[in-house]
């Protein structure tokens, strides 16, 4: 499965070739607002995004996904982003690789404000999944095969990990990745196991509870973290 990824500045021609260059599966478009204001030369224009994604979504033969770079998705951007026909949404929610800690790294007087900013997985699967009925991909900070249950119990379909693999990779040989994704896929089985569930729908019946935090932010925006407590 291959996946061809351009920013959300990219006109229709663009993402063509990029797909066609690639022969791709799917076409990513990455939202990465906040990185960019952090980055020195990043881009400082946003406006039309939308109408750009709508044009692209319509003219290509495969699938697009939009995806975050590590700030999270609101319920609010994933009901404009399904409203234009996008099919698949990453969360790409904030609690593990941080670009604005990267690029505040580069600067000479740091916008540290930026540094705890976005929502995070958690959160953001939420209001994803209670926005729509699209394919949510859960991604941001996960590296543990509970991390990917609970992404999955929480609504998500499939995982992205992105910074834990890739330091793996830099610290050891592709093969020992290889056994720790096999390894994962044994734990997940063993969960599902343990949680009474033979496949990954019926995951969606398992209650959950979220607290701290958590449980207050979905509270305030109105998702009654009680029900997803009481489902069965
Ligand atoms: C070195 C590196 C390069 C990345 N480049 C891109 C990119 O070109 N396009 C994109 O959509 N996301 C990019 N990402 C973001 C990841 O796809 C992912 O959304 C983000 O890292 C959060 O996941 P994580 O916490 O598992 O790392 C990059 C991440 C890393 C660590």
């Amino acid at each position: 499965m291959i996946f061809a990824n351009l920013g959300s500045e990219a006109t229709i021609d663009q993402a063509k070739r990029a797909v066609d260059m690639l022969e791709a599966n799917a076409l990513q478009i990455h939202l990465n607002v906040i990185q960019e204001l952090v980055m020195p030369e990043g881009d400082r224009a946003f406006s039309h995004a939308l109408d750009r994604i709508e044009k692209i979504v319509h003219h290509l033969s495969c699938p697009v996904i939009v995806k975050e770079v590590g700030f999270g998705v609101s319920a609010q951007a994933v009901r404009q982003l399904t409203s234009i026909g996008v099919q698949v949404i990453d969360v790409g929610g904030y609690g593990g690789t941080n670009f604005a800690h990267i690029e505040n790294k580069r600067r000479e007087n740091p916008l540290s404000d930026f540094n705890d900013w976005g929502i995070n997985t958690v959160e953001s699967i939420v209001e994803a999944r209670s926005a729509s009925s699209t394919d949510i991909i859960a991604s941001g900070g996960i590296k543990t095969p509970a991390h990917i249950i609970k992404s999955l119990l929480l609504g998500g379909r499939a995982v992205g990990i992105a910074g834990f693999f890739l330091k793996y990779i830099v610290e050891n040989k592709l093969e020992e990745l290889l056994d720790v994704v096999d390894s994962y896929h044994e734990q997940l089985k063993s969960m599902m196991c343990a949680l009474g569930v033979t496949e990954i729908s019926q995951l969606e019946r398992v209650p959950i509870i979220l607290y701290g935090k958590t449980y207050h932010w979905l509270q305030q925006r109105g998702f009654q973290p009680e029900k997803l407590a009481q489902r069965s």
